[in-house]
């Protein structure tokens, strides 16, 4: 008889720990937990009497099509509806272009199973989402960080690495970063198109925060300035309608679509019809423009609230965002966060650390990410009033 434990699982799962915002999630369930981790929107921005409506409505006016099973590359009415929606980001691109996606993280995935084989350079900003970095650790990919600054990816640094590691991708979040809540410059984003064209790399364009903006103007995307279709831009109305509905697009051209399609069909076949019919709706009604003026004007103040308190912090760097879901905050120098992590725990108040963000794991421990769209401004007040007294305690005992 063989033991359970004598099951030899694949390689590729080696070395993975699984997500620490999930293992970091379990705390949000306790009861009055101040969580400053995850990366949810706020209740208050989940409209399901809306989404019920809308529900009804496609059943009655198009339910054979949408509870029968549909096509891998998607339910036309939503493709149509994307790709008007992105014309915004300056994206000219067609309905074909348009190919739905369960989450961005599906498009993450199928459009690294498209590219990476065991050892393959992928190129990432340093900090990055990490669960990007666990799903390219699951191709095998090799992961090489690019210096970043207040205006994100140094472009010197990125082409030295692009000659001395022929990457097969980038993988860039150019609007209000998670974990830094940073944003491309804008004239960084156009020589990033030119240099995929020019050294034969894909860059993976992950821009599910872009309409969170609170302050300045909007930008034009990387995808608007790629002429052969070296840029793959990952769209999601995860942050913007609701994260449950699990919908979001790539917009992506041959060669590259086909093989996501392919890698699709393996995968879900195809996204929930449901889902498509109810965003398409949503986006021809014109409700997201109001929706996000409101979600925005009470992030911002979240946000503002939140920055105000980290002012207060001992010898403390963070970040200013425009816009998005999440500050980051650089401790004075020997704080180590992961291990503070238990202490602000016990007192309440849950943050993700720093270092699972970078792919020099156990680096940069004194670095933590703070959400504040998930919070009320009476949860920051007294969430950051703990965290501050949590970290002034630590820096007594140094
Ligand atoms: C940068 C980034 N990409 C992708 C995702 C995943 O989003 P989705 O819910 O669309 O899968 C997130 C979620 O936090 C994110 O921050």
């Amino acid at each position: 008889m063989a033991s359970i434990e004598s099951i030899r699982f694949a390689e590729r799962f080696n070395g993975i720990t699984g997500s620490a915002i999930r293992e970091i999630l379990k705390y949000m369930t306790r009861p009055n937990m101040i969580s400053f981790g995850g990366g949810n929107p706020a209740a208050s921005a989940l409209e399901e009497d809306v989404i019920a409506d809308i529900a009804r409505d496609v059943l009655r006016s198009d339910g054979k099509r949408i509870l029968q099973y549909g096509a891998t590359d998607g339910y036309a009415p939503y493709k149509e509806a994307v790709a008007g929606w992105v014309k915004e980001l300056g994206i000219d691109c067609s309905a074909q272009d348009v190919l739905p996606v369960t989450g961005s993280t599906q498009g993450i995935d199928l459009l690294a199973k498209a590219l990476i084989d065991p050892g393959d350079v992928v190129l990432v900003e340093s900090p990055t989402f990490l669960g990007t970095l666990q799903a390219f650790k699951l191709y095998q990919a090799k992961l090489v960080p690019v210096a970043t600054d207040e205006g994100g990816i140094v472009l010197s640094d990125l082409e030295r690495l692009v000659r001395e590691h022929h990457p097969k991708m980038l993988y860039v979040i150019p609007t209000f970063q998670n974990p830094t809540g940073r944003t491309l410059a804008a004239d960084r984003r156009k020589p990033i198109a030119e240099m995929a064209e020019k050294y034969g790399f894909v860059v993976m364009e992950d821009d599910p925060y872009r309409d969170l903006r609170y302050a300045g103007e909007a930008l034009p995307s990387i995808k608007s300035y790629d002429k052969a279709g070296w840029v793959v831009h990952m769209a999601s109305f995860s942050k913007l309608i609701s994260p449950g509905l699990r919908i979001g697009a790539a917009i992506v051209q041959e060669p590259i679509r086909q093989k996501m399609i392919f890698g699709k069909q393996a995968n879900d076949v195809h996204s929930s019809n449901l889902t498509q019919a109810i965003v398409a709706a949503y986006l021809e009604r014109g409700l997201m423009g109001p929706h996000v003026e409101a979600i925005c004007k009470s992030y911002a103040l979240q946000m503002n609230r939140m920055l105000e308190h980290l002012a207060s912090f001992p010898d403390t760097r963070y970040t200013h965002p425009q816009g998005g879901l999440f500050i980051w905050a650089e401790l004075p120098e020997g704080i180590d966060t992961l291990e503070m992590m238990p202490k602000a725990i016990d007192r309440g108040v849950a943050y993700v650390p720093g270092t699972h963000f970078y792919c020099e794991e156990g680096t940069h421990r004194n670095t933590l990410r703070l959400n504040f769209s998930n919070s009320t401004l009476e949860k920051i007040d007294e969430g950051m009033d703990i965290l501050r007294s949590v970290v002034c305690e630590e820096l007594k005992q140094r």
